[in-house]
């Protein structure tokens, strides 16, 4: 399955430093907590496509938690939008602090490494 993107690099994505290094990842049970009171899981699972893409498959296709990945997702989570996934538009949640939204990117974005059945990683 193959995805394609713009090649949209988001201005200030290089100064976010390097995710891995803050110590901001969750664990899965709590960024489920997150997820469920968020009502993210309402269009989203981490193995299969609902409304909106599964984690697995947004972690797959930009393959690491990088800056540029992160301020991407966190953008999207925060402005909402469609395009990348379909025609069907994410909803937006403005209030949502950056920290926050980039958590939950970084979380996402691990979900590759989950142990889903599926990947191609070693087991
Ligand atoms: C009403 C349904 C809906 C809800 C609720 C929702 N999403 Fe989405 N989400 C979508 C759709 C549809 C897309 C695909 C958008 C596109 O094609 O650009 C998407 C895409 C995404 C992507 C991939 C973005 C990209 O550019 O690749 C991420 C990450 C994401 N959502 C995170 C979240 C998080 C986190 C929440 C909760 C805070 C959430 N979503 C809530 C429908 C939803």
């Amino acid at each position: 399955m193959h995805f394609l993107f713009p090649a949209i690099l988001f201005a200030g994505a290089a100064a976010a430093g390097n995710p891995a290094e803050e110590g901001t990842l969750w664990t899965r049970d709590e960024a489920r907590i997150v997820f469920n009171d968020l009502g993210c899981n309402g269009c989203h699972d981490i193995e299969e496509t609902r409304i909106g893409p599964a984690f697995r498959d947004v972690a797959a296709v930009y393959e690491g938690a990088d800056a540029v990945a992160v301020e991407r997702l966190r953008l999207k989570i925060q402005r909402g939008g469609a395009g990348t996934w379909g025609q069907v538009p994410m909803v937006a949640y403005p209030r949502m602090s950056d920290e926050q939204a980039r958590r939950i990117a970084i979380w996402i974005l691990a979900q590759r490494e989950s142990g889903a059945s599926g990947d191609d990683r070693p087991k």
